[in-house]
């Protein structure tokens, strides 16, 4: 397993992957990697002849009151995690690699940024784009992958790369849990004991929304209603939002119907959670 800071040094050696014909996918990371990254390295391990991963915790996609200098790292572990799961390549890039003083362009995506995780976090999504664009220029994979746990950083990527007409294939993989539903994330570990058995509910609430929408309710409105009232029997809890969306436009609708998204963001203590649930309700 080679590692790069360097662009030009990582571009050089990609590219004799690339002469011999080699396929190449890439899997973005911020680090502190777990089960669900891993999940995306097997895909593309399985998919791609080469796989090259990227560290980089991107300073434009955090909130100015956001959690960059405390986000979590381990960089030792994640290089064995990544060398155990087949990884060819990793890419480490510093600040001042990935953004020169005078950076001045980024990527956009509209209306698909405006609601859910957009409302509260409304420069996070400009940030993820550029960012990813700049990782898509930099490696120039076949194919990229991301977790559908981050469900609407997964659909903006889709549409960029479409509108963009990027030549990169966009796999999306499904969320890893924990035994007990809860969806894994870097930033599960700033959860006390007492609030990491709280943040089950995430889970508990979308799979009780399920079992609503399944015995016949089509009422947004009622299955927001029941998710709310189930998030908060849990003290440490505080929604930041319940959206039930058409998935192709992550407009709010009213009636449960076709391929919907319910997604959710909740502050458990200080840590925002993110989890959703996709249907298709016929
Ligand atoms: P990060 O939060 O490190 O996540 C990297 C990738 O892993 C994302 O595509 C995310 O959706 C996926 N992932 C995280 N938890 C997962 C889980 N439990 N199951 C399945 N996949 C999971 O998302 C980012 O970093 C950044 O925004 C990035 C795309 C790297 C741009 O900076």
């Amino acid at each position: 397993m080679k590692i790069f800071n360097d662009i030009k040094e990582l571009r050089e050696h990609l590219e004799i992957y690339r002469k011999e014909g080699k396929t190449i996918g890439l899997v973005p990371t911020m680090g502190y990697l777990h089960r669900g990254h891993i999940s995306l390295v097997q895909k593309s391990v399985k998919d791609n002849d080469i796989t090259v991963l990227s560290i980089y915790v991107n300073p434009t996609q955090f909130g100015p009151t956001e959690d960059l200098d405390k986000y979590p790292k381990d960089i030792e572990n994640d290089k064995k995690l990544a060398k155990e799961a087949g990884v060819d390549v990793i890419f480490i890039p510093t600040n001042t690699v990935m953004y020169l003083d005078n950076h001045a362009t980024y990527v956009t995506v509209n209306n698909l940024t405006d609601n859910l995780c957009g409302k509260s976090r409304p420069t996070h999504f400009r940030g993820v784009t550029t960012i990813v664009t700049k990782l898509f220029n930099i490696v120039q994979p076949n194919r990229a992958y991301f977790g559908q746990k981050d469900a609407q950083q997964a659909i903006v990527i889709k549409k960029m790369v479409k509108d963009l007409n990027m030549p990169i294939d966009i796999i999306i993989c499904p969320i890893i849990r924990e035994n007990d539903g809860l969806a894994l994330s870097s930033r599960n570990t700033y959860l006390d004991h007492e609030e990491r058995n709280q943040a089950t509910i995430l889970y508990k609430s979308l799979q009780k929304s399920k079992e609503c929408i399944k015995n016949g309710e089509q009422s947004a409105t009622i299955i927001k209603d029941i998710i709310r009232k189930t998030i908060e029997e849990k003290p440490s809890a505080t929604i930041d939002y319940i959206s039930i969306v058409n998935e192709d436009t992550l407009e709010d609708i009213d009636y449960i119907q076709g391929n919907i998204l319910i997604a959710l963001a909740v502050k458990i203590g200080q840590t925002r959670l993110i989890d959703n649930l996709r249907m298709e309700v016929i």
